[in-house]
């Protein structure tokens, strides 16, 4: 059995990597069709062996398509999702549009592979740094229920696109050289600096980063009552997210413990060398599938032994984004 795909958005930094993982995959292919916005319509791309012609997006891009892999826009997925879905297709969807839908699966397949079976045309892949975090948590939570979860993150430039990369090699090029430098993409320079999470903070304080880590870590888990607080910040890094990661888990832990379930679980590499001081870094995660995990530590401050810190890194791009859209769709 082989397939129609349709990449929408194929140009930009997560449809691009959709290509590579379509080919190292062997994905079975059947025809592959690239959409993109009228700027790109009519551009080249290289693809095992033969040249594909970019097309621009529109109503009737979805004839005969079997799986859309989205990653233009929110406002993109809303109004062509629904038309894609008419035309028989099933799109796993990348933006954040459909995420908290009660319709739409919400799916990490190392996570709730399970839940995509109750979807309606559209599943949902998760925010990049709710991914990340969920790999390596959630078999920790299987075996001892989390209480409550404390992650800040540092991320990288990809999550903002292609020109956030652009724009983060620009200024830091013209740092080095003594140049003013203007942002365009990202709110403040991204060179040399940290800032908040360009998203729109709301009434409660939050950036909405921060808010789709509590709520989609909640739907994926299917624990309504997990509590969970995040601090999301911007750093100069070009391609994976690090996060830190406190964990209350509702009976105690150990450390030995922790490394024996993720040792087992898939998707992640323990990378905690103490003696070196060798632990996950964005430079050796970014283009790996696997989240790394490291700095596995006992929680002081909880003596009631029920508390563990984690640092982990994960490619944005890849597991963060294109790879856990390219399994949904194997799993389909
Ligand atoms: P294009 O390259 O033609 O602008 P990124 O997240 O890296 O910025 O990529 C965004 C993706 O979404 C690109 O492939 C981009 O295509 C695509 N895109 C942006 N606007 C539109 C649009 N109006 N119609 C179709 N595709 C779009």
């Amino acid at each position: 059995m082989s397939y129609n795909v349709a990449i929408m958005g194929a140009t930009g930094a997560v449809g691009t990597e959709f290509l590579r993982l379509l080919d190292e995959r062997k994905f079975p292919l059947k025809s592959l069709k690239l959409l993109a916005s009228a700027r790109s319509a009519g551009k080249e791309i290289e693809f095992q062996g033969k040249t594909l012609i970019v097309e621009e997006l529109c109503e009737a891009s979805f004839e005969g398509v079997d799986i859309v892999l989205a990653s233009a826009s929110g406002t993109l997925s809303k109004k062509f999702n629904p038309i894609a879905v008419a035309a028989g297709a099933v799109v796993v969807d990348n933006s954040s549009a459909y995420r908290m839908d009660p319709e739409v699966p919400l799916v990490v397949p190392e996570v709730n592979p399970e839940a995509i079976k109750d979807h309606k045309g559209i599943i949902a892949n998760p925010n990049c740094s709710t991914i990340i975090m969920n790999v390596p948590v959630w078999p920790l939570h299987a075996a001892n229920p989390i209480k409550r979860i404390v992650v800040s993150t540092y991320q990288a430039a990809s999550g903002a696109g292609i020109a956030a990369m652009n724009e983060l090699a620009a200024g830091a090029q013209a740092y080095l050289n003594g140049e003013d430098f203007t942002p365009e993409v990202l709110p403040h320079p991204a060179a040399f600096n940290v800032f908040n999470h360009n998203s729109p903070v709301g009434p409660n304080g939050y950036n909405e980063e921060e808010m789709k880590m509590v709520n989609e870590t909640r739907k994926i888990f299917n624990a309504p009552d997990i509590q969970v607080t995040a601090t999301c910040v911007r750093v100069p890094v070009m391609r994976a997210h690090s996060e830190s990661i406190n964990i209350q888990f509702t009976n105690p832990i150990t450390e030995q413990e922790v490394r024996d379930l993720l040792a087992d679980a898939p998707g992640i590499q323990i990378v905690d060398d103490r003696e070196n001081s060798y632990f996950p870094m964005p430079l050796d995660a970014d283009s790996e599938d696997d989240i790394l995990v490291g700095r596995i530590r006992q929680d002081i401050s909880q003596p009631d032994g029920c508390g563990i810190d984690l640092f982990v890194s994960g490619d944005q791009i890849r597991k963060g984004a294109a790879l856990n859209a390219v399994q949904i769709a194997e799993l389909l």
